[in-house]
């Protein structure tokens, strides 16, 4: 009895131990994590776990999940947290193996971000939405070739929107919006391969590149700026554009022949001064939503829109039937 309980001790022991010493972390990036944690306020729930005792992969809001790296913090996030405050500590720079780094909803985080990231040269994904970061869009964003997503979203950044963001090589979703960003859409986005761009909710003036129309656009949402002219470029047939929000800018332009992008699942088009019709092929893509309101378009609405409240419809020119009144003969 006592004999078999020792050798069950034992064995289980022997294979812990290996197992847990591969996945113990890093005493340096052990380290950076608790001169962060020391960073903020000792109320910070988001850093209960952090013991220095413990291993640190197995703490909460951040971990060791890649297998290439074992021991190394491949992840960091900072969340829905009212007791951090101040600026975002800037030894996250010391982290070399994160992949993903959120802070985001921290009510009381202000000020520039650091430019420390850039010593991070495995970034894929850079979350800050919804704080109070300020400054311009830092330039030294451009050393992160590494950034796949980047938001910035809901914050109080300023200044212009940089051009050289189309040239990350491996961005595919781009989030600036709900800040107070001026001057107009860089000429050089037209060169993203593959892109989720959303502007909305800024001080964006002036016309759209044309070169926008060369974009690979999945997503495009600039509503709620001060842009204008005609963008009737940004649709085309082949185009992936499944999404695309201009609501609430000036633009102006014939909507009658627009060729639409066949997967086009939502269209939010109102507020703007937008004339003629509505095309044709509009009630046979694939649209979920829809909202063309507040413009000045006339005549029948396509078949295949019925579902659709009459208000999506509403205050334009001239539109008629169903979901609306009859036209007239
Ligand atoms: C932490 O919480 C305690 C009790 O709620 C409070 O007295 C103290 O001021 C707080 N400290 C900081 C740094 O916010
Ligand atoms: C953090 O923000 C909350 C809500 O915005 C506020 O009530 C609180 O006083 C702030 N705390 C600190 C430490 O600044
Ligand atoms: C957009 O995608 C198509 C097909 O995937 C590709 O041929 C074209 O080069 C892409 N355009 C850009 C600007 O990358
Ligand atoms: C384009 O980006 C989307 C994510 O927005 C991704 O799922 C898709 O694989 C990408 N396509 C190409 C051709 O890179
Ligand atoms: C479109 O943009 C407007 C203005 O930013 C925003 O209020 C609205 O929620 C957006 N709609 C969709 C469906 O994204």
């Amino acid at each position: 009895m006592k004999i078999s309980l020792v050798y069950y001790f034992v064995l289980f022991f022997s294979l812990l131990k290996p197992l847990q010493s591969a996945t113990i972390c890093n005493p340096n990036d052990k380290k950076v994590l608790l001169q962060i944690k020391n960073y903020y306020s000792r109320n910070a729930t988001t850093f209960s776990t952090w013991n220095p005792k413990t291993d640190c992969c197995k703490w909460s809001n951040t971990g060791c999940n890649d297998a290439a790296y074992p021991g190394r913090i491949t992840y960091l996030f900072v969340t829905y947290d009212n007791d951090i405050s101040g600026t975002i500590s800037p030894m996250v720079g010391d982290l070399p193996f994160l992949k993903t780094l959120g802070f985001y909803h921290l009510p009381n985080v202000t000020g520039l971000i650091p430019s420390t990231i850039t010593k991070l040269s495995k970034l894929e994904i850079l979350t800050l939405t919804a704080n109070k970061l300020t400054g311009p869009i830092p330039d030294f964003l451009r050393q992160i070739k590494t950034l796949q997503h980047l938001d910035l979203s809901n914050n109080r950044f300023f200044g212009t929107v940089p051009s050289f963001l189309s040239s990350l090589p491996n961005i595919f979703k781009l989030e600036l919006f709900s800040n107070k960003l001026t001057g107009t859409i860089p000429e050089s986005f037209g060169s993203f391969k593959n892109i989720s761009l959303d502007l909305s909710d800024n001080h964006l003036s002036g016309a759209v590149p044309r070169s926008l129309g060369h974009a690979n656009l999945t997503y495009l949402s600039v509503g709620r700026n001060k842009l204008t002219g005609d963008v009737s470029f940004l649709f085309a047939r082949d185009k992936p554009l499944k999404t695309i929000n201009l609501s609430r800018n000036k633009f102006k332009f014939d909507f009658t022949n627009v060729d639409l992008p066949h997967g086009l699942e939502l269209i939010y088009i109102s507020q703007n001064m937008i004339y003629g019709s509505l095309p044709k092929r509009l009630g046979k893509v694939p649209l979920y939503s829809i909202d063309v309101s507040r413009n000045q378009l006339c005549g029948p609405i396509p078949t295949g829109l019925q579902a659709f409240s009459p208000s999506k419809f509403a205050h334009n020119k001239c539109l008629c039937g169903v979901p609306l009144p009859p036209c007239k003969k």
